[in-house]
């Protein structure tokens, strides 16, 4: 069951969050499988006759949202609402608080959003709209609010707030990541231990395909001195980071850079029939021998491993191994997706050995190559061959694999 958490995050300014536990979710954006789940966090700050609610939730979280709302303050009094991101994952519950708030709210974000909003909403929630410009401050109660854009990340929508006194960022998507954490912020390193490997999978997923946005974005913020001064930064998704703020912009930095983390090897393969399953043996067999530890996705008649978990496997990934079978003269479906997603998505400097195995004729090895060869990875060398691997086949396969790291 989905879970709604309420707490008082500061005193001073009165500031709560209200985070949406969402568990029924399996596949973010119809696709990205999280049995993980996420959340939604929506922020509230009361500050004397000024109440500014920061983002919403999904819709379908809209009526338990309002009732949590509703113990914390008179929807009526809610004197602002910055939307600092339109997709539905924070947007969603808007018509409904507007329509509580008998649209009394000025509603803050940017052009791009106002004209998102009216295009999944309509008019209503845009007739109380202000536009702001980046680096545009505004005065909310005794509190500075500047506004920030941050364009694709992660719709050239978005923009971030920070709170001049307070040293408080509002970052949305910024910052956010997959999975339900236990703990609301990041006190208790184990809880940010194992939460960022879905901060990883989240950025690669979600904002991968905007990775030069996110390096210069950062790079933004950082020019700007607010994420190193930061006292909190409180995402849109996931853990509050109010401990050590600057790390979960240094891990997105880590992601962006593909830092990996050492003899880490990810290797991906399909096969139908275990033609290509023998050949990865011998390859994680001779991985082991170097002392890698290997990371092992394999799409078989009874294995169909999520795509999204692969992406989030490749920042940290030394080197790639890709095995895949020649299926109507082209690359296994499932494999030709997922390389798709992986060059789109998380394209890095990391050498790749391409492993085949056919029948009657061998085109998925030439063609991973063609794919490899106009991205950012290091085709290695390709090792293709007709059915049963023979003792040569092996020998070769040892040698490649002893090459990604020569
Ligand atoms: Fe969490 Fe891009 O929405």
């Amino acid at each position: 069951m989905p879970k709604i958490l309420v707490k008082r995050i500061l005193d001073e300014p009165e500031l709560y969050i209200i985070r949406v536990d969402d568990d029924q979710i399996r596949y973010f954006e119809a696709m990205w499988s999280i049995p993980e789940g996420i959340t939604y966090n929506s922020y509230l700050m009361k500050l004397g006759d000024e109440v500014v609610l920061f983002d919403t939730v999904k819709r379908e979280y809209a009526e338990m949202f309002i009732e949590e709302l509703k113990r914390l303050i008179d929807l009526e009094e809610i004197t602002r609402i910055v939307v600092h991101h339109t997709e539905p994952d924070h947007s969603g519950a808007l018509p409904q608080v507007l329509k509580e708030n008998n649209y009394r709210a000025q509603v803050i974000g940017t052009t791009f959003a106002k004209n998102l909003l009216e295009g999944f909403y309509g008019k209503d929630v845009i007739k109380n709209f202000k536009v702001v410009k980046d680096g545009e401050e505004m005065k909310i109660g005794d509190r500075t609010f500047r506004f920030i854009t941050v364009p694709w990340l992660h719709w050239p929508d978005t923009m971030i707030t920070y709170v001049v006194e307070d040293k408080l960022i509002f970052s949305c998507d910024a910052g956010g990541g997959y999975s339900i954490p236990e703990d609301i912020d990041d006190e208790r390193d184990e809880v940010v231990q194992r939460y960022l490997p879905y901060v990883t999978k989240y950025v690669v997923t979600v904002i991968g395909h905007y990775y030069k946005y996110i390096v210069q974005n950062i790079k933004k913020l950082k020019r700007l001195g607010i994420i190193d001064s930061a006292k909190m930064i409180l995402p849109g998704h996931g853990l509050i980071w109010r401990k050590d703020p600057k790390r979960i912009f240094e891990h997105y930095e880590k992601i962006g850079a593909g830092i990996p983390e050492k003899d880490k090897v990810l290797v991906i393969y399909d096969s139908m029939y275990g033609f290509v399953e023998e050949r990865m043996r011998i390859v994680i067999d001779e991985l082991r021998k170097l002392g890698k530890k290997v990371s092992v996705y394999k799409f078989t008649d009874k294995e169909n491993p999520s795509v999204a978990d692969i992406l989030g496997e490749v920042p940290t990934a030394e080197a790639l191994i890709i095995g895949a079978s020649t299926f109507e003269a082209d690359i296994h479906p499932r494999i030709r997706y997922t390389l798709f997603e992986i060059l789109d998505k998380a394209n890095y400097e990391k050498p790749v050995l391409i492993v085949g195995a056919f029948g009657w004729g061998g085109v998925a090895g030439r063609k991973i190559e063609t794919m490899i060869s106009r991205s950012k990875f290091d085709h290695v060398a390709t090792v293709e061959s007709r059915g049963k691997p023979s003792k040569e086949d092996e020998e070769n396969l040892r040698k490649a694999v002893k090459m990604l790291f020569s």
